[in-house]
């Protein structure tokens, strides 16, 4: 593979390090002008002025370039929360939200996930991974080299592997990885709606181990809220998780604080998920534990809730936080991590540069990737995006376009923006 070389950039901004970043320390963004970089054997072998990379490197005559074309280079964006492998489509409950209906009240009517589980369970694991394909392709156009992938729309032990495997089918093939997640415990499925205790031993018993079995997950994931899985039925899943391998993760305390926050902090998980509704206790706890938070404005704004999660009072208790899209049919429709970006720093209230740590190096590391990838430095995996931008302040600056002119992937470029 041939060596890469990325000159003409007007800056290289990244976080550096392999830990998540806190407190104060999350905003801690290095800004390098005059810079180049050089890739080699899929990883970042050089960051710095030119005359040094002549001295260590040579002319490098036989490398690819890329020209930087006075662009920004960041760290590929790590998407640490989705749900990639659906099928169906519910635009017309996204209709009945703009007529005033909320999204628990849909589902308690039987729409909202339940839909989508039947869409999913009838999909073919040929489909489900086409889907998954191109969700991948607009992932990658805006950016994301790494992205977290759950299960949860099969609840069954059967169509929850067949959207596991259709995730590893998929990672194999595209530029963008993919880290799969068990979320069994997504939604009580409908043949379990008088035996709901019975679903919970199924998954602990039959789903979690089958999954761990195969080798087809990473992680272990619950949603833990009010009207969904309690706290005790979390735990159960969570640690039959842990039993076989699966590290827990959690969707917690998105509505209501149903002490999601504080389960995550006592199970030592690697994240709690959306948080808008986190109590003063879940947030002394997951600082406490060193639980990283993932914030996922997408869903604020895709239900229109103007109730975003508290990510100033998380950063200052010191818990790390981390940035994700949620891409999911019902919640928040959107691959797009720089429109997650602008979200953060127009409504969490994060700035520019705690963004920029939430969406890569804090991503990573949420994920157990903090020693590969998440940032612009010698010896990690080179994951990296041009912007089509002077500097890393238009990433907020000019919203609502794609800014990416450019991604390599593990030392190749993999996505180049086609010429206006
Ligand atoms: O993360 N909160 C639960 N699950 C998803 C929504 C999934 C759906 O509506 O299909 C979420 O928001
Ligand atoms: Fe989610």
């Amino acid at each position: 593979m041939a060596d890469l070389l990325i000159q003409n950039l007007s800056e290289v901004a990244t976080a550096l390090g392999v830990e998540p970043l806190r407190g104060a320390e999350q905003g801690r963004v290095e800004r390098l002008s005059g810079v180049e970089v050089v890739c080699r054997d899929g990883r970042i072998a050089f960051v710095g002025p030119s005359a040094e990379r002549m001295a260590r490197f040579g002319e490098m005559a036989g490398a690819e370039r890329l020209d930087g074309e006075g662009g920004t280079l960041v760290p590929g964006f790590v998407d640490p929360h989705t749900h990639l492998p659906w099928a169906g489509s519910r635009e017309e409950e996204f209709r009945m939200r703009l007529a005033g209906a909320t999204y628990q009240e849909i589902s308690a009517s039987g729409g909202g996930i339940l839909s989508t589980v039947a869409a999913t369970r009838a999909a073919g694991e040929d489909e489900l991974e086409r889907l998954v394909l191109g969700r991948m392709d607009r992932m990658l156009a805006w950016g994301t080299t790494t992205a977290e992938a759950k299960s949860g729309y099969g609840l069954d032990r059967d169509d929850e592997l067949k959207q596991l495997r259709a995730i590893h089918r998929a990672s194999e093939i595209h530029p963008v990885d993919l880290v799969p997640t068990l979320l069994a415990a997504h939604e009580v499925p409908p043949e379990h709606r008088d035996t709901r205790e019975r679903y919970v031993e199924l998954v602990c018993e039959e789903i979690v181990p089958a999954a761990a079995e195969a080798g087809l997950a990473r992680f272990c994931d619950v949603f833990c809220e009010h009207g969904v899985f309690t706290v005790e039925e979390s735990r159960r899943v969570l640690e039959s998780g842990r039993r076989w391998g699966l590290a827990p993760r959690l969707h917690a305390d998105e509505f209501e604080d149903s002490g999601g926050a504080r389960l995550a902090a006592e199970l030592g998980a690697l994240s709690a998920d959306h948080l808008i509704a986190i109590s003063p206790a879940g947030i002394e706890a997951m600082a406490a534990a060193g639980v990283t938070a993932v914030l996922l404005p997408g869903t604020s704004f895709f239900l229109m809730k103007h109730t975003y999660a508290p990510a100033r009072h998380l950063v200052e208790a010191g818990i790390p936080v981390a940035l994700a899209t949620d891409c999911n049919p019902g919640s928040s429709h959107t691959e797009s991590m720089p429109m997650i970006f602008v979200l953060a720093v127009y409504e969490l209230g994060l700035s520019i540069e705690e963004s920029l740590t939430a969406a890569t190096l804090n991503a990573a590391c949420c994920l157990g990737l903090g020693e590969e990838i998440g940032s612009v430095e010698e010896g990690k995996r080179a994951d990296l995006v041009l912007l089509d931008a002077p500097n890393l302040l238009h990433l907020a600056y000019h919203y609502g376009v794609n800014p990416v002119a450019a991604v390599v992937k593990g030392g190749r470029v993999v996505f180049t923006a086609s010429p206006p």
